[in-house]
């Protein structure tokens, strides 16, 4: 039978979370995403309006088909804990239901259960700061909404994940080397994600046998890495100084996911996986 994945963090077609939902379809798995509430409408409409058809192309020339796009935002637990002036915003007002409980409680009842969770998202408000600069509500919300959601989410899905099942998020270099220019604590929450990947790993593969992973991807053009500012520098200089000089294209990443989520890695949980065409080996730029 065809696995089911729930993607958490796709918003339009630039991104590792586009990318990863077209490597699974491609695949045969059925696709389910969770989108950041105040990019629902937009994503939504786009999708509608037949603006990302081009990029829905899988391999064999049909259209990827997104069966459920659910409104979430990852830095909410359950619906006690959202503060009235969110409930109340205008660009949440029109959506329920979007904390991450209350997703895999609407996933549950609309299929049961799935295979495959994956985690791309992350947020830090102070990302162009330094570290040195970075106040303590900004280092806090990006631990929140690019580490803890992914904790909140494994959590809350873990139930519902069929045993076998298979977990990833992605990660970036900047959580073990020093990338300048990747601030606001989102080093400090990478390097939190891929702790946790390592006792996630543990605990719910003894509790559920599912895995657990994690991969560290190059610098791609995303709508995040361009609110970052650095990343055409970041590209540039992979293409000078990693071992294969070319640009990373998502469906790399993509590729290593369905990998990642296939019973051709069901040895393999707790690891970082570096999909960045090498970069992470060399010691020195050349
Ligand atoms: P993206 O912009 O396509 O994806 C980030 C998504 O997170 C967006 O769809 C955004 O709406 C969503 N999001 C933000 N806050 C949220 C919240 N509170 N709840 C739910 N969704 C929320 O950008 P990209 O770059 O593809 O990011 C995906 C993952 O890949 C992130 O974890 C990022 O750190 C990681 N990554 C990106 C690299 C790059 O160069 N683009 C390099 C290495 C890792």
């Amino acid at each position: 039978k065809g696995k089911r994945a729930f993607i958490a963090g796709v918003a339009d077609d630039n991104g590792y979370g586009w990318a990863i939902a077209k490597s699974l379809a491609a695949a045969g798995a059925e696709i389910l995403v969770g989108t950041w509430v105040p990019a629902l409408n937009i994503f939504e409409s786009s999708l509608r309006r037949g603006k990302f058809d081009e990029s829905r192309v899988l391999p064999d020339g049909s259209l990827m088909e997104i069966t459920k796009v659910y409104p979430l935002d990852a830095v909410f637990d359950n619906h006690e804990d959202v503060p009235e002036d969110i409930k109340t915003n205008k660009r949440y007002a029109g959506s329920s239901k979007w904390t991450v409980q209350e997703v895999a409680e609407s996933v549950k009842e609309d299929f049961g259960s799935i295979d495959i969770l994956v985690h791309s998202l992350a947020n830090g408000p102070e990302v162009t700061k330094p570290l040195l600069e970075t106040s303590r509500k900004g280092y806090l919300a990006a631990l929140s909404a690019s580490s803890y959601s992914y904790v909140s989410l494994l959590k809350h899905f873990l139930p519902i994940l069929n045993p076998g099942g298979s977990s990833i998020s992605l990660t970036y270099i900047a959580s073990e080397r020093i990338i300048p220019g990747y601030g606001g604590g989102m080093s400090s929450a990478k390097a939190a994600l891929e702790s946790d990947t390592r006792v996630l790993a543990f605990e719910a593969g003894r509790k559920r046998k599912i895995r657990v992973n994690t991969i560290s991807a190059g610098p791609l053009r995303s709508r995040a890495a361009k609110a970052i500012g650095f990343i055409d520098m970041m590209i540039d200089y992979s293409l000078a100084n990693a071992p294969l000089q070319k640009e990373l294209s998502a469906e790399e990443v993509g590729n290593a996911a369905a990998f990642l989520a296939s019973p051709l890695a069901s040895a393999i949980t707790g690891t970082v996986l570096y999909v960045d065409n090498g970069l992470n080996a060399m010691g020195v730029g050349i």
